[in-house]
């Protein structure tokens, strides 16, 4: 059972009450908004899958330049180790591990997405086999430096952003910047706005330029490109996103 209901969780973040709270307690607040969403994708997740099944032209394009922005981040590899978090139903995870020189891994949180959709797509043969892994994106099971690319398409709006305290987005950005290779690339697409935290059907946290640009600074990355985009979500096919090309620093 979840620590704190979805009606506390709210009652928490609009208070501020979340600023006296210990380590332990952050810690159990964002398990709860993980327990919150993983149960919101489990009823929902058919559904989201129906409307988002077929990748769309610009969806591909934009895959297919964030790859080229890997490829040149270090011409002479071969292959290159990328990480699509928050993978859901897989069809951009597809798209990914089709590109010729990607070996991917796609980490999800919900157990109806990776029971139901990310194994299936590897029996299929259209995600390589040990692709897929039950994983969370606040604590990811990866060694250091690992991958050469993190591909997050519109997963971290689904943790708290509570600047100065390491959970939520914040401890997820510093995942990233561990789990990458220095010089690797991160995408991120994700809520824009003032920094709200929506209920809906799960838990939504939106965020400004400024706040990417100091979670940025603060987890040894570059902004390459940020800009704000319009496209289907939350708030129907006029939602807001931020979408962010980034680079790990070398020092
Ligand atoms: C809006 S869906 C996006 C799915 C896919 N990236 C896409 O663009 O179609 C957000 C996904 O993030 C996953 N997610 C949310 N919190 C997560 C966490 N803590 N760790 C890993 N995945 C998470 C959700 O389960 C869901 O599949």
């Amino acid at each position: 059972m979840p620590k704190y209901t979805p009606e506390q969780i709210e009652e928490i973040l609009a208070g501020e009450s979340w600023l006296g709270f210990s380590m332990d307690r952050l810690r159990e607040l964002e398990t709860s908004i993980k327990e919150y969403v993983d149960d919101g994708y489990g009823l929902m997740g058919a559904e989201y899958a129906s409307v988002f099944d077929e990748l769309s032209d610009v969806s591909k394009n934009q895959i297919e330049y964030f790859t080229s922005k890997v490829y040149e981040s270090d011409p002479a590899k071969h292959r290159y180790q990328v990480l699509d978090v928050g993978a859901g139903h897989g069809t951009r995870a597809v798209h990914l591990a089709a590109q010729d020189k990607v070996n991917l891994k796609a980490i999800e949180l919900s157990d109806y997405f990776y029971a139901r959709h990310l194994l299936e797509l590897e029996k299929e043969g259209l995600l390589p086999f040990g692709c897929a892994m039950k994983a969370d994106m606040c604590d990811m099971p990866f060694e250091s430096a690992t991958f050469d690319a993190i591909y997050c398409n519109t997963a971290l709006h689904h943790q708290v952003y509570l600047p100065g305290k390491n959970i939520g987005i914040e401890k997820i950005m510093s995942e990233f910047s561990r789990v990458l290779l220095k010089g690797g690339k991160l995408y991120l697409l994700t809520l824009y706005g003032d920094e709200t935290h929506f209920r809906l059907q799960r838990f939504f946290q939106s965020l400004t330029e400024e706040s990417m640009k100091r979670l940025a600074s603060r987890n040894s990355f570059k902004i390459d490109e940020m800009k704000q985009i319009e496209g289907y979500g939350v708030f129907g096919p006029k939602t807001r996103y931020l979408e962010v090309y980034l680079t790990k620093r070398n020092v």
